[in-house]
């Protein structure tokens, strides 16, 4: 798998990136993780987001240096949390790496993936009590460390229920 970051966050994130049909990177910016799931083909649908039209021309700078693998890769300018109304297709992973407890909770409330790969910088305990009430499970919870500063990293999965609450209560 090519993955020659130099940053052990960075290796982290994308050691859990599963290979789905659309992934979507929001607050992309450099865009090296999704360089990362672009170069491994992991997505045939890879979404690079940003909010900032700096941020996401740097990101394109980068994949202008990639060789086309037949990954179908989509820039867009825009809030995360707007991704829905912007495109047409279902999204099976988001990774959100960078961004403040909130946003994350907004993105994915809006958004609702069946997996999320989360770097939070802060609010991480309201952010954890939110993903839990969204009936998100954790897969996987590390505290790394990395130049330094240390990073709470989190994949977690949407729990597939076919029992409605009212079911249950009726039973
Ligand atoms: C600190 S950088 C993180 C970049 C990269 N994801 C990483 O972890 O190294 C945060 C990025 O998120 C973008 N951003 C902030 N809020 C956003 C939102 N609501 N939707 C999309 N992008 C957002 C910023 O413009 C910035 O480029």
């Amino acid at each position: 798998m090519k993955n020659a970051m130099r940053s052990n966050r960075l290796s982290t994130i994308c050691s859990y990136v599963p290979k789905a049909d659309t992934i979507a990177d929001i607050g992309a910016d450099h865009g090296k993780v999704s360089a990362y799931i672009y170069r491994n083909s992991f997505a045939k649908n890879l979404i690079v987001n940003d909010i900032s039209a700096d941020s996401l021309q740097k990101a394109k700078k980068l994949f202008d240096t990639l060789k086309p693998n037949g990954t179908a890769a989509q820039f867009i300018l825009s809030d995360g949390a707007d991704l829905k109304s912007l495109i047409s297709i279902p999204i099976d992973c988001i990774i959100i790496a960078g961004l403040g407890g909130r946003e994350i909770t907004k993105i994915i409330t809006a958004l609702m993936p069946p997996i999320a790969i989360l770097d939070p910088r802060k609010n991480i305990p309201e952010l954890r009590q939110s993903l839990l009430e969204l009936d998100y499970q954790f897969i996987a919870d590390t505290h790394i460390q990395d130049k330094g500063r240390f990073y709470d990293i989190m994949c977690v999965e949407r729990r597939i229920c076919s029992l409605t609450k009212k079911t249950i209560i009726q039973h």
